[in-house]
Formats: structure tokens, sequence, C-alpha cells
């Protein structure tokens, strides 16, 4: 059977064409674009809620949890006041990222080890309202076992490295990206991937071992200005069924 990849589309960016005049604008009308993206094919809507706000409003996540036309993925930092608002409005997803207000985006891996003792009971708390978790990391071994220990759904590997690099670096990446995908799944961890993926990066992390999911944000919204959310979207869900 052919392996499924589902694809979840980062929306931030749309409401970062909003948030650049402030929010003074009734447009991009975020909804409409969301809709246009289940069109092309996307299985899961991924917004992140930054502490600075600088694209995701809370009022964005109030109304896409209350119309979600496919599952809902919230990426958010590992916080109380995270927390409160995953139990407010209830995503189906959640996915803890590190957050630092000085990054451009998210630039490394949430360090599950080391926050291991904090993150346990959040975790607990997220998937007693019958959310499932899934943990930003590094692809290393240490931080798939801490995943796993801490008692998450699914591990999404940060690709940001990976997408950079090219020749034996890149291997070496890769290998380190296989390796744990393989152990995560061994784990019975879902195996997720995102970040700086376009159609290049994304005919190689298709063959990633395990992978059942993809988030894409800025190379789909960016493709978006040439024709279209919707074209975008489903250019990019052949690429992942291998067309
Ligand atoms: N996955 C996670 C956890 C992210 O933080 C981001 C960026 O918000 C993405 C995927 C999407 O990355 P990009 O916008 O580079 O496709």
């Amino acid at each position: 059977m052919k392996k499924k990849i589902r694809l979840g589309v980062n929306v931030d960016h749309v409401a970062t064409l909003r948030q650049v005049r402030g929010d003074t604008t009734p447009y991009p009308d975020l909804l409409h674009f969301v809709k246009e993206a289940v069109k092309g094919g996307a299985e899961q809507i991924t917004i992140h809620l930054r502490e600075d706000r600088r694209h995701i409003q809370l009022k964005d996540l109030a109304q896409l949890s209350k119309h979600r036309p496919v599952p809902l993925n919230l990426e958010m930092g590992a916080t109380p006041e995270m927390l409160k608002f995953a139990r407010k409005y209830r995503p189906d997803w959640v996915c803890l990222v590190p957050e630092n207000r000085r990054e451009l985006t998210t630039e490394g891996g949430l360090d599950v080890v080391r926050r291991k003792a904090g993150l346990t009971p959040l975790i607990d708390k997220l998937q007693r309202f019958g959310i499932e978790i899934s943990m930003f990391i590094e692809p290393s071994r240490e931080q798939v076992v801490a995943s796993f220990e801490v008692g998450a759904d699914a591990v999404e590997l940060h690709t940001g490295r990976w997408v950079r690099l090219t020749g034996a670096a890149k291997q070496r990446e890769w290998k380190r990206l296989a390796e744990a995908a393989t152990l995560a799944h061994s784990l019975g961890l879902g195996v997720h991937a995102g970040h700086g993926l376009d159609t290049q990066q994304a005919k190689l992390i298709r063959r990633l071992p395990h992978l059942r999911e993809v988030n894409i944000g800025h190379f789909l919204v960016c493709e978006a200005l040439k024709d279209g959310l919707k074209a975008s979207v489903r250019r990019m869900k052949g690429i992942l069924e291998g067309r």
C-alpha cells in the first residue's frame, strides 16, 4: 500500500500580511484562505500563536476552532498562558515548540531532555482535554527518547537545518533525520516533519522512513502569490503523493 503523508498547511503568513498594517484591514480573510487550502488538499491547518502575536492572533484561534473544516494543529510554547488557550479552544493537535521572541522563525527544536520535568504534567493536562501532542525537536536520539518519556503522541522533526545544507553535510543530516524517524516509530510515536520545506525538499522528505505528516507554510503562501493557495497546495499534495 502506498504511504500516505498528511499535509498540514501553516497559514501564519496570511495573517502576517494583515498584521503588517497593524490589523487595521479586513483583508486578507484568514478563513477564506483556510478554505482554499482545504480545497487544494490540505488535511490539517496549522497555526502558531506566538507570544509576541506577530501573525496569528487569539481571534484567529477562536475563529478557526469554531469553523475548522479539517483538524486544527496549534503550535505553541509550553507556557501556562498557552495551556489556558488550548484548554479553551481545544485544537485537535498541539505541537510544542520553543519560543524566543527575537527569532525570525522557530530556529531550533524544543529541548525536551532539559525540560522533561515541566513538560510531563503539561502534556498530561493537554491530553486530558482530548488533544494529541507532537514535539518539535531536532533529529537526535536523546530528544526522541525524551519525547517518548514525557508521553507525547508524535515528534515533528525539525527539517530547517537539513533544508539549508548541501552535499555531504546534507547526507549526514539526512541520516540523523532517518535514524530519529526510525527510533520514534519503534517507540510508537508518530513521525511528522516540517520547517523550510519547498518543492525540491518535499520531493526528498517524502522518502523519510515512517513519515506520516508534514507541516508547510512559508513556501506555500509565497507560491500562492502566483496562482493562489488552492493551486500551490494542490501541487504540494501531488509531490507528496509522488505524482
Ligand atoms: N512546523 C513548525 C513546528 C514550525 O514552527 C513551522 C514554522 O512556523 C513550520 C512547521 C512551517 O515552516 P515553514 O513556514 O518554513 O514551512
